[in-house]
């Protein structure tokens, strides 16, 4: 006890001095606590605020304009998600599918419109701010846009840059659980084996497995594919749509893809969005697709054909391809 080692005239002196002490930390716990659940409260407040506001609406897009110069390469689009779903975007080339992705990944600058996920406006972040919106919001593009020279993982790790400070990237220090995770979700896309090769090694299917590994990295919300089989056989192709379809249904994110063919968009789609010279034509479910639906889109005459735009994946129909599990 202090009291044995403190000599006797001094015990008011240390009595005073501890009290004081106690009362101070006391004091610092007090407003520590107190800070704590003001923040709690200030969060718990501002999400009900947002759910109010945006009325439980996952993503809206308000009026979306882009303009390069005379051209509008995006007019006035609106789109409404109110749960995470499995969405396909077609159109033509020059149709203005990239543009609209990239302004929701914040890639680009709206000209008007707004775009506002969860409640909270995405258009206009900048900084961090817009950091922290990128690594909710993946994106994934044809050209699977890996570093070729790395190895598979540090790519897959990559995902991470986001949350990672510049010195930590530079070096390529990474704590261990996510390197485990990453191989994790290698394993889940069936690539695991893959980890220690460079990206170049490995087959475009292979490449964009790893580019969607990537992405899953960031644990984001919502998942943006620009065109992402469009440089893949067939038979690639299917088992990319269908690793995408997996972590929308398993995961429950959302996934946007450009698409440029009409099958794909009806087989593993939920919604199917037709935007034709920046405007959004058509909006409706695969169903809705009719023949004459797409030909409206695609801006063509009665020459019209559905195969000009297809993969010819035909070996799968919707049902089969929900229940599929396994992975080339
Ligand atoms: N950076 C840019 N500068 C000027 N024009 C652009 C730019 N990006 C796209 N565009 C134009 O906007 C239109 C839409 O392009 P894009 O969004 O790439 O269409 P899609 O992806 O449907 O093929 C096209 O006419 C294209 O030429
Ligand atoms: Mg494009």
């Amino acid at each position: 006890m202090w009291i044995t080692v403190v000599p006797r005239q001094y015990v008011p002196i240390a009595a005073k001095a501890y009290a004081s002490s106690v009362l101070r930390v006391s004091c610092f716990f007090y407003s520590y606590v107190k800070k704590l659940t003001q923040n709690r409260h200030q969060t718990v407040a501002s999400s009900v605020y947002a759910l109010t506001k945006h009325g439980g609406d996952m993503l809206k897009i308000d009026k979306l304009t882009k303009r390069f110069g005379d051209k509008t390469a995006v007019d006035a689009a609106n789109i409404l998600v109110e749960k995470p779903s499995m969405i396909g975007i077609i159109g033509r080339s020059g149709a203005g599918k990239s543009t609209l992705l990239r302004m929701v990944n914040c890639l680009s600058d709206a000209s008007e419109g707004t775009i506002t996920f969860e409640g909270e406006e995405i258009t206009g972040l900048r900084g961090a701010a817009r950091r922290n919106w990128q690594s909710r919001c993946a994106m994934i593009f044809q050209q699977f846009n890996l570093v070729p020279r790395l190895d598979v993982v540090s790519n897959v790790l990559h995902g991470t840059l986001n949350k990672r400070s510049t010195f930590a990237t530079m070096f390529n220090l990474y704590p261990q659980s996510d390197i485990h995770r990453a191989i994790e979700i290698l394993d889940r896309l069936g690539i695991a084996e893959q980890a220690p090769k460079r990206a170049e090694a490995l087959s475009g299917g292979q490449q964009q497995r790893v580019a969607i590994a990537r992405a899953l990295m960031q644990d984001p919300k919502i998942i943006l594919a620009d065109e992402p089989i469009a440089s893949l056989d067939p038979m690639n192709a299917q088992v990319v749509m269908q690793a995408l379809r997996r972590i929308h249904e398993e995961d429950g994110r959302m996934v946007i893809a450009n698409l440029h063919t009409l099958d794909t968009a009806r087989r593993y789609c939920d919604r199917v969005i037709g935007m034709r010279d920046g405007r959004i034509v058509f909006d409706g479910t695969p169903e809705q697709l009719t023949t004459g639906v797409a030909r409206d889109i695609y801006g063509a005459g009665t020459d019209f054909s559905e195969a000009a735009t297809s993969t010819e994946i035909e070996t799968l129909d919707r049902s089969e391809v929900r229940e599929a599990k396994a992975y080339a």
